[in-house]
């Protein structure tokens, strides 16, 4: 099987974690496009989703979906979304389409983090992808240097010869190099420095259960919740 037909896959095994009537939580990336392809199949049976980036709410209305404002709603069941990895325990670098910071927002406000991934996304240890970073732009350069100084690469991602600009107006750095073995750790400590708006690695906000694509079916990993 191709990694589009796992990801097709995948996509549409998310469906059982929906129910009618509710109002489901939608990151970003390629493997929730298929997600989104497959949510519209019952578009008349939810109330509608919570959008984590511009993409998908422009995926999510072409597919006759209504999307709400995350601020219209308390809480959501579920949130679903890719990752670029994800390791043992739910933990996971997000970011590689620039919507970590609203993917983390939206994550969390649901009660479950459901991961759709193919089997590639699997990892023993987080930082093999590079771990991006959304930053305020005036600080990039110092961010750079911090991750310098601990022994990574960073760079501030490029498109058409210029910054990337995020849906929230802000560049990301991606920081290859380094091993993130204590996940929990790197999150709280790269999130408080100054001009970082989030770090991609989802450790606080882990996945609660990875739908993992292989070409023998979609595997369904559990992970317990907070430890
Ligand atoms: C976007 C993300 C995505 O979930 C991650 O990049 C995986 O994307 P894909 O499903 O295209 O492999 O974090 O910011």
């Amino acid at each position: 099987m191709t990694q589009d037909e796992l990801k097709t896959l995948v996509g549409l095994a998310a469906l059982a974690y929906v129910r009618p009537h509710t109002i489901v939580g939608v990151g970003t990336g390629s493997t929730v496009n298929k997600f989104i392809d497959a949510l519209a199949t019952m578009k008349d049976d939810i109330t509608g989703a919570v959008s984590s980036s511009e993409a998908s709410t422009q995926r999510l209305l072409a597919a006759g979906i209504a999307v709400f404002d995350s601020n219209q709603v308390d809480s959501l069941d579920i949130y679903i979304d890719g990752a670029d990895e994800i390791d043992a325990h739910g933990y996971m670098v997000k970011g590689g389409g620039a919507a970590l910071t609203r993917e983390k927002i939206v994550a969390s406000l649901a009660k479950q983090f459901v991961c759709i991934a193919d089997e590639s996304k699997l990892v023993k240890a987080l930082g093999v992808f590079p771990v991006p970073v959304e930053v305020i732009p005036m600080a990039s350069k110092r961010i750079c240097a911090q991750f310098a100084a601990m022994g990574g690469e960073a760079v501030v991602r490029q498109q058409d010869g210029a910054p990337l600009v995020t849906d929230n107006g802000q560049h990301i750095v991606d920081v290859r190099g380094l091993v993130v073995a204590d996940p929990l750790a790197f999150e709280s400590q790269v999130n408080q420095w100054p001009g970082v708006v989030t770090v991609g690695i989802f450790a606080h906000q882990r996945a609660h259960i990875c739908l993992l694509a292989t070409s023998e079916g979609v595997k369904t990993l559990g992970f317990k919740l907070q430890p």
